[in-house]
């Protein structure tokens, strides 16, 4: 059994432990674009959540979500399928498609639900799988259902992907990336991936068999305007011969609401009704949440990149810049998750003793109001804390935590 793995767990720092949030005080709307959280009965500015605008308290979220639960209820009942649907997820996916400039979406119970459904649908017998080595679990998982050849390329590195890609001619070829990834802040270089595809495809006598799956959960709301990553580096999904590109996005983090999408061509859309599992076999997003989602949706478009995504990036780069003056390794973020690793530590992977001092980088910051976990093996090989910048940070937060680091140093 799993005991002593556990007891080891504990022994190595490593054993995971849930903490619980309380409501705000007045609760709701009343945290409307907060940094605060509430735990242990002690107020903390929160460098730990994906709710990159802030939306998450936003009052518009919360009156569709309950204007929608006064008309459809609370649960959705069945999956979608099964009549679970309402006119709203379809409303959703209409926009979602409009916005990304794709001919369909399909909405899915998460991300991970989403990636993991879509990608066995997509990749089966005979079929090669490409996979960044750093893609989020959920990449990992769908990989790990399908039926396709597996084969990890060195993270974001291109002559790697290249030369693998050319050792699987003649069979059709998905490359599975995250856009930004969760851990390290990096962006992957979409626009070389995707002249990758295009070459490939050209030599394979314009059968477009390169298949591009971007799990964009940290570019949606914040990357190209709110667009997404593949409006960050200007491409457009192109139908047929050009290679197909499967966006999957998520509701759950810089719109503020829960659940996750999927935009790509109509064949496509319709095949993953049809053949996705977690989108078969799953009872569908209660209607309230479908309309928290519009809400966020709204919201993200009337901004324009010009009100809470402008302050976002204004946030980031203030905190990066501060970090980076102070000394400490932001590895290679690029976006509002900034690892940061005290300029002491060696980058060793798995140096399982880092963690202990990460964590109690952690706790200092704990003692001086601020919440930012450590990330520790196995969800990253280097111990670090993953903080994450929101528009709902002020700026004297910012420097609250940056002078919190400074007192850290040296001392850890
Ligand atoms: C890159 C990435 N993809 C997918 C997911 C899963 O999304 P969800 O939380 O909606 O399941 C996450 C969530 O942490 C993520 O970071």
């Amino acid at each position: 059994m799993f005991y002593q793995e556990l007891e080891k767990l504990q022994k190595d720092k490593l054993l995971r432990e849930i903490r619980d949030r309380a409501a705000q005080a007045g609760g709701g709307p009343a945290a409307q674009c907060s940094s605060r959280i509430i735990m242990d009965n002690r107020e903390y500015i929160s460098f730990a959540s994906n709710d990159y605008l802030g939306l998450a308290g936003h009052t518009a979220l919360a009156a569709a979500a309950k204007e929608a639960m006064d008309r459809y209820g609370f649960g959705a009942g069945a999956s979608r399928l099964l009549s679970g649907g309402t006119l709203l997820h379809r409303e959703l996916e209409e926009r979602m498609a409009e916005f990304k400039q794709t001919e369909a979406a399909l909405v899915f119970n998460s991300g991970h639900a989403a990636n993991v459904s879509a990608i066995p649908a997509l990749a089966g017998e005979g079929d090669v799988l490409f996979s960044d080595e750093l893609n989020h679990a959920g990449i990992i998982d769908g990989c790990r259902l399908s039926r396709a050849k597996k084969v990890l390329y060195r993270h974001r590195d291109m002559d790697h992907l290249s030369g693998l890609l050319e050792q699987e001619q003649g069979k059709r070829k998905i490359i599975a990336t995250d856009t930004v990834f969760s851990m390290d802040g990096d962006i992957a270089p979409l626009g070389d991936i995707y002249g990758i595809c295009l070459q490939h495809n050209k030599r394979s006598r314009g059968e477009a068999n390169t298949v591009l799956y971007l799990d964009d959960a940290h570019g949606a709301g914040v990357l190209g305007n709110g667009r997404g990553a593949l409006s960050h580096f200007n491409i457009k999904p192109e139908p047929w011969p050009a290679p197909a590109i499967i966006q999957m996005g998520t509701f759950s983090k810089a719109l503020g609401s829960y659940g996750a999408f999927i935009a790509a061509g109509k064949s496509t859309i319709e095949w993953l009704i049809n053949t996705g599992r977690g989108f078969i076999y799953s009872t569908a997003l209660p209607a309230c949440v479908i309309a928290a989602s519009l809400a966020a949706l709204s919201l993200v478009q009337e901004d324009q990149g010009q009100g809470l995504i402008k302050k976002l990036w204004q946030n980031r780069e203030r905190l990066f810049k501060g970090l980076r003056s102070l000394g400490f390794n932001t590895m290679d973020s690029e976006t509002p998750i900034i690892p940061i690793i005290p300029p002491h530590l060696s980058l060793n992977k798995g140096a399982v003793h880092d963690s202990g001092v990460i964590l109690k980088l952690s706790e200092r910051l704990l003692s001086r109001g601020i919440y930012a976990p450590a990330i520790r093996p196995p969800t990253v090989s280097i111990p670090r804390i993953r903080a994450t910048i929101t528009a709902a940070h002020t700026e004297a937060d910012i420097d609250w935590l940056l002078e919190a680091l400074a007192q850290t140093k040296g001392k850890l």
